[in-house]
């Protein structure tokens, strides 16, 4: 049996409106709080005479680790003209659609992140018909569904041990690509999301298996300052095109960005000094730097640090990856690079673009929202979706510039070649979007 034949089952389930992925038709209570915030803020500023009042809502919310994201279709209510100051804009009263997206976070204040309202007979705003949410019937949409699992499940030999576990799989896949249709509407720069290597994981495992949370956690060692720039910064700058940069690496199912962001550094450090590039071994430090978790997390911080006590790094063919932690089994004489100490880098954007065209690539951390379902082009998320305070991995800046008149920065990834443009993610430069500038740092050799 071919492997999309186990999914027949679930496509049957989705043609009769089971556990389905699309809107459900009637109003849901649930909705009615997010909507009401909605219309708080549609209103703000109105005489209490003329503010609009909720009829009707429907739509869905979407869990994500940020929050709920609500998508709202709400029918409101205009009163008609009372007070002369409310008839000013010769708004004429009657009912109004509006398409709502509220982001409702537990430590923060809910947030409107968009608000297009018009008349019922406004196209535009009809999901059932307009762009906000195609949705085609329901049969479609499956077969549809079906048609890019089953290309996701030839392109990443995917592949699970039974028929349930499949149409689970295929639940959240369905889950995913909606989020990433969400990812994408509310994206401000140039970035294609979809269907990634990753479509098939919830929220909770990739969090666990490809993330870091200690980056927010743990208090980070304070380093010293670095060295001061000379300036200016050339206009954009590539350490891959100079050859300070080793390929892209795969971290697996294992937390160890820390590792692989600070080898990343070291590379970049000792091919600028010593003018030998060097692809160094990122599992020295999952199985002997004492300060940091191994595949449960760690900081870059204590990574220079153990790198200096251990007395240096072997190179990955000497210490290769497992991805897991084992004993550690580091020996001296194979060390083949050394660092001196290590240094933070400014929060200034533009001071960190100066020192990494000065000095080489720059170890850094940032929140990760927008990477899962990352496909190409220079992504900057809506700010509340990626919150600078929620840094949960660590990657390396390569490079700077412009593409299509936007800034971005060139950051080395490493969750292997086939995810991103080439294992890179491109990210707007100048807002410190996702925190792109809370944790720079590097090695020093002398
Ligand atoms: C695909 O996955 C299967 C089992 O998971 C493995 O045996 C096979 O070598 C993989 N093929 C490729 C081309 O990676
Ligand atoms: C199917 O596979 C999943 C995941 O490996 C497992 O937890 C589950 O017990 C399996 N179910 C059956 C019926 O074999
Ligand atoms: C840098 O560290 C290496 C290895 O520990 C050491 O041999 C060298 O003397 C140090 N350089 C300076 C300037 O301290």
């Amino acid at each position: 049996m071919e492997v999309w034949q186990l999914l027949l089952p679930t496509l049957w389930s989705l043609l009769r409106g089971g556990e389905g992925w699309r809107l459900p038709p009637a109003s849901d209570p649930a909705l009615e709080a997010p909507a009401r915030f909605a219309m708080e803020v549609y209103n703000r500023g109105r005489d209490l005479g003329a503010a609009a009042e909720l009829l009707s809502v429907r739509g869905r919310g979407l869990k994500m680790a940020q929050g709920q994201l609500y998508s709202l279709e709400v029918t409101l209510q205009e009163p008609p003209c009372g007070p002369p100051t409310a008839c000013e804009d010769a708004r004429p009263s009657g009912t109004l659609l509006c398409h709502f997206e509220v982001l409702d976070q537990m430590w923060a204040k809910q947030t409107l992140l968009k608000q297009d309202c018009g008349r019922p007979g406004d196209q535009r705003l009809h999901w059932t018909s307009g762009r906000q949410a195609p949705a085609p019937a329901a049969q479609e949409d499956s077969v549809q569904l079906i048609s890019l699992f089953k290309d996701f499940l030839t392109t990443y030999n995917k592949s699970y041990a039974n028929a349930t576990e499949t149409q689970r799989r295929l639940g959240i896949f369905a889950r995913n690509l909606e989020l990433a249709r969400k990812v994408q509407e509310l994206d401000r720069g140039s970035a294609e999301y979809g269907v990634t290597k990753f479509s098939d994981l919830t929220e909770e495992e990739f969090r666990t298996s490809y993330l870091n949370p200690l980056l927010s956690s743990l208090p980070g060692r304070a380093l010293r300052p670095g060295p001061a720039t000379r300036g200016p910064a050339p206009a954009s700058w590539d350490w891959r095109d100079h050859g300070a940069v080793t390929g892209v690496k795969n971290q697996g199912a294992c937390g160890s960005c820390w590792a692989f962001s600070v080898t990343g550094n070291v590379e970049g450090q000792w091919f600028l000094r010593r003018g030998a590039l060097l692809a160094l071994s990122e599992q020295e430090l999952v199985d002997c730097d004492t300060l940091d978790q191994a595949c449960g997390g760690g900081l870059p911080s204590n990574a220079y640090t153990a790198i200096e006590k251990l007395g240096g790094l072997e190179t990955e063919k000497d210490y290769s990856y497992e991805g897991r932690k084992e004993r550690c089994s580091f020996s001296p004489d194979k060390a083949r690079v050394y660092i001196n100490s290590s240094v933070d880098l400014s929060r200034d954007e533009e001071e960190l673009a100066t020192w990494l065209a000065e000095n080489g690539p720059v170890s850094i951390a940032l929140n990760a929202f927008a990477m899962q379902f990352y496909r190409r082009g220079v992504s900057h998320p809506f700010r509340p979706l990626c919150s600078p305070w929620f840094i949960d991995h660590a990657v390396l800046l390569v490079g700077y510039g412009h593409r299509s008149g936007i800034p971005f920065w060139a950051i080395k990834n490493s969750w292997g070649p086939d995810w991103g443009e080439e294992g890179y993610y491109y990210l707007y430069r100048g807002a410190r979007a996702c925190g792109v500038n809370a944790m720079a740092s590097s090695a020093i050799v002398d």
